[in-house]
């Protein structure tokens, strides 16, 4: 790859964290920043930033909510303007369930309180997370802005129902991203904006729903990070604004 400071938010998840693992042995990359609620206090990314020293890879943690503006502006405020510059910014946070959180089957099931939850980490944490690195995404070099969203998030493609916060979400992240990435090729040609679908990926966010997944469509995090950083490779400013899934085929929105 040739970047040389690459940031991931939601590094302590399980593809987060498989990214940032792929990232760190790149022998182009000289600074990898990696953020989640409480990276600071993650022994695997403690773990991974004393085998990237080894290799001279210089890995910062940083405590970052998603949800939260002054948080995500902190953070930004703390990578110097100066230093090599960011060039890769992979979003890999998402929420799907938790503490009296749970998808959707039917609509007596929804809540504001869930719905602004969901919305909060999965539709308004990665715009505010642009908003944040403006600075580095305007400037006029080539730049990466990849957002995992999820197939889900298709309009177009959801015949199921059900999963009403998450899919609604993950579709507005990607009118977001979109938005973005007309708006960032007028200011920076060479920035490319990405929205991707990691495939049903073994995870804690999976785990609950993994019953009914053939073992040959539920990946590793390690296959899908490699996956999703080689599309990355590939893709162009031309490509900037499209929803892509693993395989490297298109998703329609
Ligand atoms: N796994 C799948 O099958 C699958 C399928 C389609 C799409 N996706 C998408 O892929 C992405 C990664 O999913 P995953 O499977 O790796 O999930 P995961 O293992 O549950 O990891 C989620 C990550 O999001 C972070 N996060 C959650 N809330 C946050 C907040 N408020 N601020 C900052 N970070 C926050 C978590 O960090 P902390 O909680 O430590 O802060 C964690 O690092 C998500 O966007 C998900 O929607 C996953």
């Amino acid at each position: 790859m040739n970047h040389q400071h690459a940031l991931v938010m939601g590094a302590t998840g399980g593809i987060g964290l498989a990214i940032a693992h792929r990232l760190a042995v790149d022998p182009q990359l000289q600074t990898l920043t990696l953020c989640a609620r409480h990276a600071s206090a993650s022994n695997a990314l403690l773990a991974l930033q004393q085998e990237a020293a080894l290799r001279s890879v210089t890995v910062r943690l940083i405590d970052v909510d998603i949800s939260d503006e002054n948080s995500l502006e902190a953070m930004a405020s703390s990578l110097s303007l100066d230093e090599s510059p960011l060039d890769l910014i992979v979003n890999a946070a998402g929420l799907l369930h938790g503490l009296r959180l749970a998808p959707e089957k039917t609509v007596t099931q929804l809540t504001a309180e869930s719905m602004q939850k969901i919305f909060a980490v999965n539709a308004f944490g990665p715009m505010l997370l642009i908003k944040a690195l403006w600075p580095w995404l305007r400037a006029k070099r080539p730049v990466v802005f990849a957002s995992l969203s999820a197939r889900v998030g298709s309009i177009e493609d959801n015949s199921l129902g059900g999963w009403y916060s998450y899919r609604a979400a993950k579709a507005a992240q990607n009118q977001f991203l979109k938005t973005t990435a007309i708006e960032l090729s007028r200011i920076n040609p060479q920035s490319i904006v990405l929205a991707l679908h990691p495939g049903t990926t073994d995870t804690a966010l999976s785990q609950p729903y993994q019953s009914n997944v053939a073992a040959e469509k539920l990946f590793t995090p390690a296959f899908v990070a490699e996956c999703l950083l080689n599309i990355i490779e590939h893709c162009t400013a031309a490509d900037s604004g499209s929803f892509i899934a693993w395989d490297g085929k298109r998703i329609a929105w």
